[in-house]
Formats: structure tokens, sequence, C-alpha cells
């Protein structure tokens, strides 16, 4: 064995990676669609059929999901989110769809999307009613478990109104057994976390036990203050969350809203950057069969998709930040790194940020390949920790890079950079 492998062997033994849900699932973070923020609840199908929660949107964005690109980026889960069923259980205590707006239930949707080779996701409320008062699986975990798996259901997002927050714990853990009961793999998307942390810090290590990614934070709107404040409360709380993210389990800071009303382009390749960087599920909720074709290449943007479902599986940390500028570094596979360089004065023009103030630029010593991926994608080959580069960002933008070294680096710079995540450099005020 020579050094090098002892060195990362001890490593890996001083910091045990937390135990993932054993259920072979979410090995990179999820794909797909969810249709909570941009439809809601709205359920008029009377007055605005195209619109409302029914088998018909589900059907209508597998069939663009398929046609448009979508399924080929790796976007694969059609995913309903809550205002589905019926307000009553059926005569064996089931829930069932509402009879109007899923004529055909729950079974025959979900073979429709399967015979598109997408998969189907569907909710429900741990605690006594959904947040929209639907009926609740409090009580009824094992029976809807196996109702989802009877309707051969692929992915259950699982949310926590109407519970005590003191059995939180107690109720996803019941569900994610109930889940593992019925044999079939179903994707376990909790929201444990978020109803947990008013009342106290949640236990990550039991939760990335459990569940395949977990919300911590508010529901995300279409504004780039709500994409502000989540990645302000990520950055925040970094060093509590990030160490559970990891192949099986994801911190999910919400939806993709991009493509909608609220931000601009720069806001979205923002919000898709730093998603990237977050290893977040990428669940869109928006209109696919409506959207315009600059934030459709962003969505699909292969570059940037490479980077959240890198191998590796690492979440990324806030490096730095300094005169309104904010710097996220997410280690990827073969040792390279995605630096994502976030403009947050939303003033004045675009501002200049020299590369050299990046953390990680020590990869560059001696040599690296720099990729710029945003704004535009751009090779900047070889360069040394001499090189002389600077980029324009533009207000509320973001500009993202790969960098890779080349041979002849520090092989453990990862190891460096990640050791204490909440170093924090000094504002530098030289810009
Ligand atoms: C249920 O859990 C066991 C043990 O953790 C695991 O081996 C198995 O694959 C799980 N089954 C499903 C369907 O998730
Ligand atoms: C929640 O449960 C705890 C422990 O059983 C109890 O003390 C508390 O009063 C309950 N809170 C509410 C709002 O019911
Ligand atoms: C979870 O399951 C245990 C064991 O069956 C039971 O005692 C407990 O009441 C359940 N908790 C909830 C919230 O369903
Ligand atoms: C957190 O959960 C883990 C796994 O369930 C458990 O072993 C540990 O004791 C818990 N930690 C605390 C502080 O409760
Ligand atoms: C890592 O490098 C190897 C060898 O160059 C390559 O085959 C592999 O695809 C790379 N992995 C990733 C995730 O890029
Ligand atoms: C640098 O990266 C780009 C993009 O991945 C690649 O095409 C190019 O061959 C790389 N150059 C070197 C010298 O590794
Ligand atoms: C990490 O860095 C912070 C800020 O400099 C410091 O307070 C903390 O003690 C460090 N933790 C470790 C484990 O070195």
């Amino acid at each position: 064995m020579d050094k090098t492998v002892l060195l990362l062997s001890v490593f890996s033994c001083l910091s045990p990676a937390l135990e993932a849900l054993d259920n072979g699932l979410a090995l990179t973070p999820t794909m797909g669609w969810l249709h909570w923020e941009r439809f809601m609840c709205n359920i008029d199908c009377d007055n605005d059929p195209d619109n409302c929660i029914s088998e018909r949107l589900y059907m209508q964005m597998a069939d663009v999901m398929v046609k448009e690109g979508w399924k080929e980026a790796g976007y694969e889960y059609v995913c309903i989110d809550d205002c589905w069923p019926s307000h009553q259980r059926d005569a064996q205590g089931r829930l069932q769809a509402d009879p109007k707006r899923f004529p055909g239930g729950i079974k025959k949707l979900a073979d429709y999307v399967h015979s598109k080779g997408l998969k189907l996701g569907i909710y429900a409320d741990v605690g006594e009613n959904t947040c929209a008062r639907y009926p609740g699986s409090l009580g009824y975990y094992e029976i809807d478990a196996q109702t989802f798996a009877d309707w051969d259901v692929d992915l259950l997002k699982f949310d926590g109104c109407f519970l005590n927050w003191t059995l939180l714990g107690e109720g996803y853990i019941n569900m994610s057994k109930a889940l593992n009961k019925t044999g079939k793999s179903i994707v376990y998307s909790c929201e444990w976390p978020l109803y947990e942390w008013s009342f106290h810090q949640p236990n990550y290590t039991a939760i990335r036990e459990t569940c395949n990614h977990w919300r911590n934070h508010n529901d995300v709107s279409d504004s780039w203050d709500s994409i502000k404040s989540i990645l302000e409360w990520t950055a925040s709380h970094q060093d509590i969350i990030v160490p559970s993210a990891g192949p099986g389990g994801w911190n999910d800071p919400d939806m993709l809203v991009i493509g909608n009303f609220g931000l601009s382009h720069d806001q979205q390749e923002s919000q898709m950057a730093l998603w990237a960087i977050m290893a977040a599920p990428l669940f869109m909720s928006n209109d696919l069969r409506d959207i315009c074709p600059r934030s459709k290449a962003l969505l699909q943007n292969k570059h940037i998709i490479k980077i959240n479902q890198d191998p590796l599986g690492k979440q990324g940390y806030r490096t730095a930040k300094m005169n309104h500028f904010e710097v996220w570094e997410k280690p990827l596979s073969n040792n390279s790194l995605a630096v994502a360089v976030m403009n947050l004065q939303d003033t004045g023009g675009p501002r200049k940020f020299p590369i050299v103030i990046v953390p990680g630029w020590k990869v560059c010593d001696p040599k690296c390949n720099i990729t710029q991926i945003l704004p535009q994608y751009k090779e900047m080959g070889v360069q040394t920790i001499q090189s002389d580069i600077v980029f324009s960002v533009n207000p509320t933008g973001t500009t993202l890079l790969t960098i890779t070294p080349i041979k002849g680096n520090n092989r453990h710079f990862h190891k460096l950079l990640w050791k204490n995540a909440s170093v924090k450099r000094d504002p530098i005020n030289t810009l």
C-alpha cells in the first residue's frame, strides 16, 4: 500500500459516512417535475381544466417530458403534490383519488407514466391531515404504503402538517418501515427536519437512515427573495446539514422555479447553478407545455446537470463571502471542483471578480484546466496559480466553473479544503 492510499484510508476512518436509507434509490439527486409551486391546490377543473390538479395535467407533463428532451436530460419523476385525494377514505380505509379529477385512478396514471419510460410520485402527510386538509396518514401508515405500492407509485413526498412535533421522528420512521415492508422500492421524500427546526436541532443521522431526501427550510416561491433566503439558510446551517448529504440521501432546498414569472434570467441561472452545487434534488415546478426556450436550455444544460449528478455525491459549501459576492464550492469526482461565484448586489452593472480569491484556486498549483459553464460555456484551458483571470458577474447572477487540477497537484486538496468548512475568509475590500 503506498503512502497516498494509507492517508486516504486513515481519513475515511476518521470521518465515517453516515448510513443512508438502504433502499438502493437516489444514489444521485432525484430529478423530475412536481406540481406544487406552479399549480398549487387548483381543483377548479370546470373553469380551469388545463391547470387544475387532475390526471390530465400529469399525463400532459409526461408527454412533454418525453417529446421535448426532458427525460433525456435526466428528469424522470412526474410528481403529484397535495390536493389529489378524495376527502373520504374508501370502505377498507384506503386513500382514493378524487373521482372527478382522476377518473382512471392512480394505478392507471402510473401505468401511463411508466409507458413513457418515466416514474410517478405521489404525496401524503405524516399527520392527521395534509397541509391542504385532505386525509392524513396518521394511523394508516401501513395501509397507505401498501396502497401506493399496489398502485405502482415510485416516490412518496411525505409532508409534516398536523402532527405534534414530538411524534415527527416516530411517524417518519414508521412510514419508512411501512414502505420497506411493501417490498417495492419507493423514493421517500421527507419534511421531517423542516417541521422540527422550530423546536430543536433535528437528528440528521436518524433522518439520513430514514429518508432519501428531506426538506429543511420554507417552501420556495417564485421570487428572488425566496431563492436568497433558502441559500442563506443553507449556508448558515451548512456545518450541520452538509455532512448528512451523499449517495442515497440529500438535503432538499425545494423546487426549481425556473421558467415561471418571478426570476430574471440571471436569477434563474443562479438558482440552477446553486442547486447543482448543493447536490439538490432537481424538481422543476413550472409549465413544461409553455416554457421559454432560454429557461428550457438552462434546465436541460448538461454541464450543470453533470455537476449536480456527480457520482461522488458531495454537497458543496459556501466557502467565501465578501463585498456582496459569495463563492460556493462542490468537490467533484476525479479531484475536480465546481465553483459558483454569485453577485448578490442588486444595483448597478456587472462587477469584476478575480479568480485568485476563490479558496479552491490553490488546486491550480501548479496547473489546472478551467471550464466556464455559466453564463456561457467556454473552455478556458490550462491555467496556473499566476493566471490573471477576472470574471464579470451580473447583478444577482452567477458565474459557474469547473476546475480540474492537472497532475503534479496535491491529490488531497479536497481533504484540506473540506476539513473545516466553517472557515470563512475575511472580507476583501480590494474589489
Ligand atoms: C428493506 O430494508 C432492507 C434492510 O435495510 C434492505 O436490504 C431492503 O433492500 C429494503 N427493501 C426495500 C424494498 O426498500
Ligand atoms: C405535544 O406532545 C407533548 C408530549 O406528549 C405534549 O406535552 C404537548 O402538550 C403536545 N403539544 C400540543 C400542541 O398538543
Ligand atoms: C410508530 O410505531 C410504534 C410501534 O408500532 C408505535 O408504538 C407508535 O405509536 C408509532 N408512532 C406513530 C406516530 O405512528
Ligand atoms: C440520532 O439518531 C441516531 C440513529 O438513529 C442515534 O443512534 C443517536 O443516538 C441519535 N442522537 C441523538 C442525540 O439523539
Ligand atoms: C474520472 O476519470 C476517469 C479517467 O479519466 C474517467 O473515465 C471518468 O469518467 C471520470 N469520472 C467522472 C465522473 O467524470
Ligand atoms: C480541459 O477541459 C475541457 C472540457 O472538459 C476539455 O475539452 C479539454 O480537453 C481539457 N484540456 C486539458 C488540457 O485537459
Ligand atoms: C473551524 O473554523 C472555525 C472558524 O475559524 C473555528 O471556530 C472552529 O474551531 C474550527 N473547527 C475545527 C474543528 O477546527
